[in-house]
């Protein structure tokens, strides 16, 4: 973006600067138009999944979901590695080759005069990528800042509270390890108190989770922080019921949704909370740095930016995207993935994905040695769970899976368990599927 100064003498009018300039914008977008129609040639990755899509309209998405023929199309849309499979869709995703394609060409675009084509032309473009997340997740444009991955959007909220010394924090021993990071260091900073509340996995009920968080309340509690999806063994928390107790007593809600948007169906209002950050480069598949950050419109006024902005700016979403230069081409290219999860719909990727983790689940949980540490029921889980081989660390296990089958899982060991957490995504094959259940057989047998 240009910032305002006062003109030199003889310095054109801004009129006569804005004329030129829409010349070359014209010129410019006619080059870059070419460059577009030429990359849909070259690659016709979203046209297939959208026609892929229209010939199973009418099916229900669980019926869609063992359908080959239709995964077999988005699994094309991807160029992957199919030597190696990659259970780990949990830590970062790759991006759907136009989603690729896109952030390419931004680059390209912004590297000709950076301070012209990536300032003026593609950065303003911003604005479409917040209102086309806005209404994915059913929010005001107004209420949602774009980060480069969840943390950035949860230390926002967890940095940009008002908390005093003896203000407590209530959030679980099973949130992200950074997020309770930050949580520590006000507490070293500022006094606060910070309370980790515990619980079963697999929890027997929903209504377990929300009493455990909300037993721990205290006349001292100022904020809930929690998961709406556990990164650990994919549990989802009942959020809304959470939050709306939590508004009832005046405390303030911020939910860690790194794995949740883009994952399975849900909007704001099935959430009811203050805060809500995102990763993008998860679920969303968009490129590698990418989040967002949901601020209920009436806290936006008070909540700090971590990177300080200008007063005038206090009540306004973008105050919190002012974190100096940055690539325009990463928060743009956004749009495209959102093409591409709009064109297999999400109704379709939940059903699908759930239908991966239990064809490996179902599988194993009939095993003796084998525990399941995630309730399969669709309303705790989805494409997460995490397994454990009685009697071997999930170390082992994983460097097995990696070492014997060129599988990728990642170890996941906490106080209270151990396992594996699998996590397949919309490209992977059933055989991929099988030749882990298989491996997991053959390691615990
Ligand atoms: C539960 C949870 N919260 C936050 C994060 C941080 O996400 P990001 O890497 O996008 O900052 C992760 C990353 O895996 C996560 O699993």
């Amino acid at each position: 973006m240009l910032r305002a100064s006062a003109p030199a003498p003889g310095a054109r009018t801004f009129r006569q600067i804005l004329e030129a300039d829409m010349l070359t914008r014209r010129a410019f977008l006619h080059a870059t138009g070419a460059a577009a129609a030429a990359a849909a040639v070259a690659d016709d990755g979203l046209a297939r999944v959208e026609r892929a899509a229209r010939a199973v309209r009418n099916l229900a998405p669980e019926d869609v979901a063992a359908d080959e023929q239709y995964w077999r199309e988005v699994q094309q849309a991807f160029t992957l590695d199919r030597t190696i499979i990659n259970l780990n869709n949990g830590g970062v995703c790759p991006s759907p080759r136009v989603v690729h394609e896109a952030l390419k060409r931004y680059l390209d675009i912004s590297n000709q005069a950076p301070v012209y084509h990536m300032w003026q032309i593609l950065e303003p473009n911003i604005e479409s990528v917040r209102r086309r997340l806005a209404a994915a997740f059913g929010c005001s444009p107004g209420e949602l800042a774009i980060t480069r991955n969840a943390s950035e959007a949860l230390q926002i909220a967890q940095l940009g509270l008002d908390l005093k010394p003896g203000d407590e924090v209530v959030t679980t021993n099973q949130d992200y390890g950074r997020m309770l990071d930050t949580w520590e260091q006000r507490v070293r900073r500022d006094g606060i108190k910070l309370t980790k509340i515990s619980f079963p996995v697999p929890p027997s009920s929903l209504d377990l989770l929300a009493e455990r968080l909300l037993a721990a309340i205290t006349p001292a509690t100022k904020v809930l922080h929690f998961c709406h999806i556990t990164n650990l063994t994919g549990q989802i928390f009942p959020v809304r019921r959470i939050c709306d107790e939590a508004r009832r007593r005046g405390i303030r809600t911020v939910v860690d949704g790194a794995h949740a948007f883009a994952h399975f169906p849900y909007t704001a209002a099935d959430l009811g909370c203050d805060y809500y950050g995102t990763s993008l480069h998860k679920w969303l598949l968009a490129p590698i740095g990418t989040g967002f950050l949901y601020v209920r419109r009436e806290h936006i006024p008070a909540l700090w930016p971590l990177t300080p902005a200008a007063t005038g700016k206090s009540d306004d979403i973008r105050k919190f995207e002012e974190i100096g230069t940055h690539p325009a081409a990463n928060h743009n290219a956004i749009a495209e993935a959102l093409n591409f999860h709009e064109g297999i719909g999400i109704e379709r990727k939940a059903a699908r994905l759930r239908y991966l983790r239990n064809r490996w689940a179902d599988r194993l949980r009939q095993h003796q040695k084998i525990r399941i540490h995630t309730n399969l029921d669709p309303a705790h889980s989805c494409a997460i769970g995490t397994v454990q081989v009685t009697g071997i660390p999930a170390g082992k296990v994983v460097a097995q899976l990696w070492e014997r089958w060129r599988i990728i899982a990642t170890p996941i060991v906490h106080a209270e368990y151990e396992g594996v957490r699998v996590t397949p995504n919309v490209y992977t094959t059933l055989e991929e599927v099988d030749t882990f259940a298989a491996a997991m057989e053959s390691i615990a047998g």
